[in-house]
């Protein structure tokens, strides 16, 4: 049960449909009612919003105050948890140390007792000296020059290299940790360094401006929701005779964009930029010309595991904002149109479609011609549809589409039917092969000037294609046999020459899964070397101890960063694949806050590579079940 449950729970909270299912044997059965309840469920829980503190307080009295009101060791005071947003509250009782405790509640109980415990206000900055020591130096200011790591991929190009990393290749196996960082809530964004700061986002919705190179921290600003995907930063136009104003962008699980003064944390706006049910914010925002664009991804893959759920409406959709003002400019969906009834379940319950296309990962800028590039996942019903599964060429300015290519035909799938004739009453029939992206494309440049597009797909197939052919395939390679939970999840990393690939393959379909980290040559596809993925031990006892490389993959000069599930965070020799550093990031560590954490499994967010130092986050709580999620700083002998 308790291992079903945890799995159906990675499942919705997790990166869906680039996660899936894993085989059957882990998630046969479908999550239970109170995992899938409907309209504001298991996501509304965790964007703070709903709740009924009156309710709440019934349940704490009958449920927690026998611990919290008298606390004692660990245990903290109750006035000590309503210092935390309702989403870390929730959070904390969903997937987090005291689902235990928790067990048995409705989503809504937990959400009400999370509504009646928090006292904290959302919306604003708040206090930051609890969670990292105040710098007491003043900030330097605010610059995008400098070693910099802006967003998901680097660039908006999102190649994941650092050209310029602070430190030599040889000098690599000497990477000490400086310091540490706890974060609040169950998973992270990935580490953003800008203008001598790193930018990092938490799953209790804070976000926190941190000193690069110490982890003293400048300010934190909570965001009433869960907030995963990275930060981009850009220049405001100054005001008149004014100087030049910085924004610090996000997005949270109130399916709202933000924009922050960089230098202070106050809030400059806030748009709600979807109104689906149970929309995750996956895919970091990309900032160009002027413009954010944000991605839509979802958790009705999982949530429609419920046979009463009447499956499917979410429409995956890229949404651009005018990075200024806040102001939506277009949006454009994946699926051709909003779903319609054409059928009932075997349950007889109504099902819609077409559905599905979640976004999972950030876009990519083509400014030479005027494109955004976004990858797509799988439908969630029968009724087909031409943009599951493809990379979509979008004009930057309109966002009408260009082109689209598909990598699969009749993916339909959700969670729990793997296999052609999964169980559930809401199964496609076939379903699978659960093969989406969930890395961005990468633009790349070759030394001859020419372009091409990378995508690195969870069937482990990583293509190149022609930029000025409509996305026409240069190559291709499949890596292993992929599928739910395998192949490439999270990213790729391409240097000036190679394309590295990280494979998942928690689960295997074919019993011989390959964790392994690939290199690519790019200019003709040629597969350079191979690197299996060691398989250690780990404190957490589920299927998530694994070698995978489900983490995106970072690069360097001569440096390839990839973290596995099992916790071990390695660089591979970029010519060789040869493993020439690593650590165990589960160890515990003492934070700049003075306090003990430890980290975990390795997934989702990935390494960053700025000003002589690799910022890693490990933990992902929601995976290992075990607590701890740190933000590890690590530079050449941690000095
Ligand atoms: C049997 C005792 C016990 C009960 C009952 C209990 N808790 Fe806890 N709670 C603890 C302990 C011990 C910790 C500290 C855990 C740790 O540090 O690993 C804790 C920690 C927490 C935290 C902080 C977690 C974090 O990571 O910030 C929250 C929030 C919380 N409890 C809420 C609740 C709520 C709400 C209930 C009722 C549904 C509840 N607890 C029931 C013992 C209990």
């Amino acid at each position: 049960m308790a291992r079903t449950r945890l799995a159906a729970l990675a499942a919705i909270f997790g990166l869906v449909a680039a996660a899936g299912v894993a085989g059957p044997q882990a998630f046969a059965q479908p999550a239970t009612a109170a995992d899938t309840e409907r309209g504001n469920g298991q996501l509304g829980a965790l964007s703070g919003e709903g709740g009924d503190p009156a309710l709440g307080a019934t349940v704490y009295q009958q449920r927690c105050a026998s611990c919290h009101d008298t606390p004692t060791g660990r245990t903290p005071s109750k006035a000590v948890i309503g210092n935390n947003t309702r989403a870390h509250i929730a959070d904390t009782l969903i997937e987090g140390v005291m689902a235990p405790m928790a067990a048995g509640l409705t989503t809504h109980e937990r959400s009400s007792v999370a509504a009646y415990l928090s006292t904290r206000k959302t919306g604003q900055a708040g206090e930051v000296g609890e969670d990292a020591p105040l710098c007491k130096a003043k900030a330097p200011p605010m610059s995008l020059d400098g070693p910099q790591w802006n967003g998901w991929g680097r660039t908006d190009a999102q190649s994941r290299f650092q050209p310029n990393p602070g430190f030599s290749a040889a000098e690599v196996p000497r990477l000490k940790l400086k310091w540490a960082f706890a974060y609040p809530g169950a998973r992270n964004g990935q580490a953003t360094v800008v203008g001598g700061r790193v930018f990092v986002n938490a799953f209790s919705g804070s976000v926190y401006a941190l000193n690069a190179r110490t982890g003293c921290a400048y300010w934190r600003f909570d965001a009433p929701a869960g907030t995963r995907a990275s930060i981009v930063v850009g220049r405001l136009p100054a005001a008149k005779g004014g100087k030049a104003r910085y924004a610090v962008y996000f997005t949270d699980f109130t399916k709202s964009a933000y924009a922050l003064d960089a230098e202070t944390g106050a809030l400059i706006w806030r748009t709600r930029v979807d109104d689906q049910q149970e929309v995750q914010m996956t895919g970091s925002p990309a900032l160009h010309d002027g413009r954010l664009y944000v991605t839509i991804s979802s958790a009705e893959e999982a949530i429609a595991a419920d046979d009463k759920y009447e499956c499917c409406k979410f429409r995956g959709a890229v949404v651009a904002v005018d990075a200024v003002t806040g102001k939506l400019l277009w949006k454009t969906y994946v699926t051709p149109g909003p779903a319609k009834p054409f059928k009932t379940n075997t349950k007889g319950v109504q099902m819609y479609g077409p559905a599905g296309g979640a976004i999972w990962s950030a876009p990519t800028v083509d400014p030479k011609r005027g494109l955004i590039y976004v990858a797509t996942g799988d439908s969630y019903t029968d009724v087909d549809f031409p943009n599951a599964d493809a990379i979509m060429a979008l004009d930057a300015r309109t966002g009408a589409v260009r082109w689209s290519r598909a990598f699969a035909q009749g993916d339909n799938y959700i969670v729990g039917c793997y296999g052609k004739f999964g169980a559930g009453a809401n199964c496609p029939r076939p379903a699978g092969p659960d093969v989406d992206f969930g890395a961005s494309p990468i633009l790349h440049t070759l030394a001859s000037g020419k372009q091409v597009i990378l995508a690195g797909q969870k069937s482990s197939q990583v293509y190149a294609l022609d930029p000025d052919a409509q996305g026409k395939v240069l190559w291709e390679q499949r890596l292993s046999t992929g599928g739910p939970l395998g192949g490439v999840e999270f990213g790729l990393a391409a240097d000036p020459t190679t394309v590295y690939a990280p494979v998942s393959d928690v689960f295997s379909q074919t019993g011989h899964p390959k964790p392994q980290l690939t290199a690519i040559r790019i200019a003709d596809g040629k597969i350079l070397w191979t690197a299996v993925s060691p398989i250690t031990p780990c404190a957490w006892k589920n299927p998530f101890c694994s070698p995978a490389l489900s983490q995106a993959v970072s690069a360097s000069p001569g440096v390839v960063f990839a973290g596995a599930m099992n916790g071990h965070f390695r660089a591979f020799d970029a010519a060789t694949g040869k493993i020439v550093w690593d650590v165990d990031t589960a160890a515990p560590v003492t934070t700049v806050a003075g306090r003990e954490a430890k980290g975990g499994v390795l997934d989702g967010a990935g390494p960053t590579i700025a000003g002589g130092m690799v910022y890693v986050s490990s933990g992902y709580q929601g995976r290992s079940g075990t607590p701890g999620n740190v933000l590890l700083a690590y530079s050449v002998d941690g000095k």
